[in-house]
């Protein structure tokens, strides 16, 4: 049957409650839709409450192009302020029991209103997705929202097969196939003998004991930008590049008002307009990266010290991060805001998708999650680097070391030190202004314009994506 013919697609796709998640997501979403897929983005009633109050997202269907974007919430069982979501090892079994009855429930509802879902998409920490596709026999596929090469790492560390730090040598460097060397603390941190939270190491590698069950694992990647480790991977399982998805910041839907932030945003660009091309410092720390009081004062003064405008993003502290953490909201060095007078913007959440876009942006102060890295190579913005944990300080690596575009305050892990002042406003003159800084920005650029040809008509991420809508729908028969 000719697509034109054929009954719409329903895609469903299941997200983790988060943001570093739902981004990926939604963004996939809205590039299905454009290509007339029917989607349905389902995550918690706590995350949607979150999105609704923060204006995010309304009641309603997001239609783009011949296609469109529905909502669905599903009850995770606990109170809106429940502390145990902050720990993983007892929020996912209580996401996966709640989350597979309510897929499983809405797959008969669908099916009953003749709307049947043909296919579903999960993404790290639901892998219970996979096994609710394959009860009902509907094809599967995960989003992986990290980069290739910290999935190859992953991936390489729970088949046991290579050389790991451990507690009886934690400095060992890693040599993975079609990687660089990564030095001990240049892995994921939740692999590290000396890491921080290593349970949610536990809970990542639960999504590699069957890498082959999905029809293919999604990446917001693109094959310019990681070829060798995508041609190796893809050797071990069916790994499709479709990244930088961030550039469906050009798709929207009628109203434009469609977006996954849990925080409402602040306006910044009449103040970002008022200030000359290439000037402006952005800080942001992603979604979940909480910095010590003390490393946020010497930011402060390298800020005020530097010269440099700066737009920062002190987002407030959840409450349940608060009581469960023991963290404490920031405080800004006595007189700070005065000294900086016009050349501070402080925001509690930056549209950074647009923010990064703007051409006052010269360098952006990241943790390097996979999101803001991808976003900041797709706009061909300098970094410098202040990785915390996680996939930060792999990311962090290869943003500095591979791609050429950062430069690097910490490591890390084991090395997690305070930045002080002189040094970071060293790091700041040399990423703007330096010896260095040409070179940053030649390779930001060349970035750009790679991410820019993958994901244009005929690129590389383009015609994956088209591939895969052409799967959805032979599959869906
Ligand atoms: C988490 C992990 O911390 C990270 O290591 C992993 O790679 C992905 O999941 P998070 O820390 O939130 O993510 O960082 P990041 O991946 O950068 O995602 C943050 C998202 O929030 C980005 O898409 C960014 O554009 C958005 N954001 C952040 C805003 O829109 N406004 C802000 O003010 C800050």
């Amino acid at each position: 049957m000719p697509a034109e013919t054929q009954p719409p697609c329903h895609v469903f796709l299941v997200t983790f409650p988060g943001q570093g998640h739902m981004n990926p997501t939604l963004r996939l979403g809205k590039k299905l839709a454009s290509k007339g897929l029917h989607i349905t983005i389902a995550t918690t009633l706590d995350f949607g409450h979150c999105l609704r109050n923060a204006g995010s997202i309304a009641d309603q269907r997001y239609p783009f192009g011949d296609g469109f974007i529905d909502f669905h919430f599903w009850n995770d069982g606990w109170e809106n302020d429940d502390l145990r979501r902050r720990d993983l090892d007892l929020y996912l079994p209580q996401l996966e029991l709640t989350g597979k009855a309510a897929l499983s429930q809405t797959l008969k509802d669908r099916a009953a209103e003749n709307r049947p879902v043909s296919c579903l998409i999960g993404n790290p920490f639901v892998p219970w997705v996979c096994d609710v596709a394959n009860e009902f026999g509907i094809p599967c596929s995960v989003l992986w929202v990290q980069s290739c090469s910290v999935f190859s790492v992953y991936y390489h560390f729970s088949r046991k097969t290579l050389n790991f730090p451990s507690e009886s040598d934690p400095f060992c460097d890693v040599e993975i196939p079609s990687l660089p060397l990564l030095k001990h603390d240049e892995i994921p941190s939740f692999l590290h003998p000396y890491g921080e939270y290593k349970a949610i190491g536990r809970s990542i590698l639960q999504q590699f004991r069957n890498v082959s069950v999905p029809f293919c694992i999604l990446m917001d990647t693109f094959e310019e930008l990681e070829k060798d480790v995508i041609d190796h991977m893809s050797t071990i399982c069916s790994v499709i590049p479709i990244g930088p998805l961030f550039q469906t910041l050009k798709l929207s839907d009628e109203k434009g008002s469609l977006s996954g932030d849990f925080l409402k945003a602040d306006d910044c660009f009449e103040w970002l307009d008022s200030k000359p091309e290439k000037s402006v410092v952005y800080i942001s720390f992603g979604s979940i990266v909480h910095l010590s009081q003390t490393q946020v004062e010497e930011m402060a003064h390298a800020l005020c010290n530097s010269g440099f405008s700066f737009l920062w993003v002190m987002k407030p502290l959840m409450k349940d991060m608060a009581d469960c953490l023991g963290l404490k909201s920031h405080v800004l060095p006595d007189g700070f805001l005065e000294k900086a007078g016009e050349r501070a913007k402080i925001v509690k959440w930056s549209p950074q998708q647009r923010v990064l876009f703007h051409p006052s942006i010269a360098c952006f102060v990241t943790h390097c999650g996979w999101n803001s890295s991808v976003e900041a190579l797709s706009t061909g913005v300098p970094m410098v680097v202040l990785p915390q944990w996680g996939d930060q300080v792999t990311n962090a690596k290869f943003l500095v070391e591979q791609f050429g575009v950062g430069l690097r305050l910490t490591r890390g892990v084991t090395e997690k030190r305070l930045v002080l002042r002189d040094e970071f406003e060293k790091c700041l003159r040399d990423a703007i202004v330096g010896p260095k800084a040409e070179e940053l920005r030649e390779n930001a650029l060349k970035w750009k314009k790679a991410a820019e040809k993958a994901a244009a008509e005929g690129g590389s991420s383009e015609t994956h994506i088209d591939e895969l809508v052409g799967e959805i729908r032979k599959r869906s028969g």
